[in-house]
């Protein structure tokens, strides 16, 4: 018979396709039966001189030919992972999205706005939705025939507060109880007693800013509603100021933006600026002397300018809206486009 070799036992394990055809080989040498068992078993037949070396020579191949076995099991074993997970596993398939929303348009545009104003070192401060008459008007020269004292204008609650009309009563809470340099923004809910239609609601957000130190002059504001313009809209966006009244800032001014939906050639039919080329985003001014004497602020000393404007307005330009109140309708088909 002629001895057996491992070379010959490894080209057979290697050629091996399957677990069970290396099991197979196992058995027909190391098992109960198997040549090289027999072979072992028949040592004790051979001449005393050849045992040793033999039983040593079968002894290795044995432990080779295990060796042999358990690696081409472990490489079958990952050959077969690896077809399974290439048949089954498309890396390039779209994912299971979880499911994550996002935030409110309006809140987004808020931390925007907020985040800009960071940067230039206001504070964020608030105050309470549901106002005396003193914070809401009062206290920022508002007089008694002023159109938002009328019923037709403002919410009164039946004790005779208001829910606030603007965030600017927060000015005057911040000033009470804070000595300048100031500088503050004001981001909350305001309710006026509107109709509604696409361009009004009645519950809506405002944005107030409020700064108030030595020297402060109309072009601090400039710079500033500037730095904000530029930082929500884009370098090419450009401020307007236009004069207007406020009882409690003095000059006042309106803001208008560039209009940064349009250009010169489409701007004749912009539904965003109505073919002006600018949009109306809020109104301005210098605090009012009188606002600076009702909180112990001395008009002499220190000088400060405050603005305020509807993140809701601006979010509608932002995004083209023609319906401001699409924004609160709980509706999850409108709001997922943003
Ligand atoms: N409170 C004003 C409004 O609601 C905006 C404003 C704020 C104007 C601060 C001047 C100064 O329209």
């Amino acid at each position: 018979m002629k001895e057996i070799t491992f070379n010959d036992i490894e080209g057979k394990i290697a050629e091996a396709e399957t677990e069970g055809q290396v099991e197979a080989l196992r058995i027909e040498y190391l098992g109960r039966k198997g040549s090289i068992t027999k072979e072992l078993r028949n040592i004790s037949e051979l001449p005393k001189s050849k045992r040793a070396r033999e039983g040593a020579r079968l002894n290795e191949i044995k432990n080779k030919m295990e060796e042999a076995l358990s690696d081409r099991i472990d490489q079958l074993r990952s050959q077969k992972l690896q077809e399974e997970s290439s048949q089954h596993y498309d890396m390039t398939m779209p994912g299971i999205s979880p499911g994550i929303g996002h935030l409110h348009p309006v809140e987004q545009l808020e931390r925007d706005v907020v985040e800009l104003f960071m940067q230039l070192g206001f504070e964020v401060v608030d105050g309470p939705e549901i106002e005396t008459e003193w914070y809401c008007f009062e206290a920022l020269n508002i007089g008694p025939d002023h159109p938002a004292r009328d019923m037709q204008d403002t919410f009164y609650l039946e004790n005779g507060a208001v829910p606030r009309t603007h965030t600017s009563s927060v000015q005057i809470r911040h000033m009470e109880n804070n000595n300048p340099p100031i500088r503050v923004i004001a981001p909350g809910k305001v309710y006026r007693n509107e109709d509604e239609d696409a361009t009004h609601i009645w519950s809506f957000r405002q944005v107030e800013g409020l700064v108030v130190d030595y020297d402060i002059s109309l072009s601090d504001l400039k710079g500033t509603l500037e730095y904000m313009l530029k930082g929500l809209f884009g370098e090419d966006t450009e401020l307007r100021l236009r004069s207007n009244y406020f009882p409690y800032t003095e000059p006042s001014v309106e803001m208008d933006a560039s209009c940064m939906v349009c250009n010169e050639a489409s701007r004749r039919h912009c539904r965003v600026c109505k073919g002006t080329g600018w949009v109306e985003l809020g109104g301005a001014g210098m605090v009012h002397p009188q606002v600076l004497r009702n909180v112990g602020v001395d008009p002499e000393e220190y000088s400060g300018f405050a603005f305020g404007f509807g993140l809701e307005r601006i979010t509608a330009v932002k995004y083209q809206l023609t319906d401001l109140r699409d924004l609160w309708r709980p509706d999850i088909r409108f709001l997922r486009q943003f």
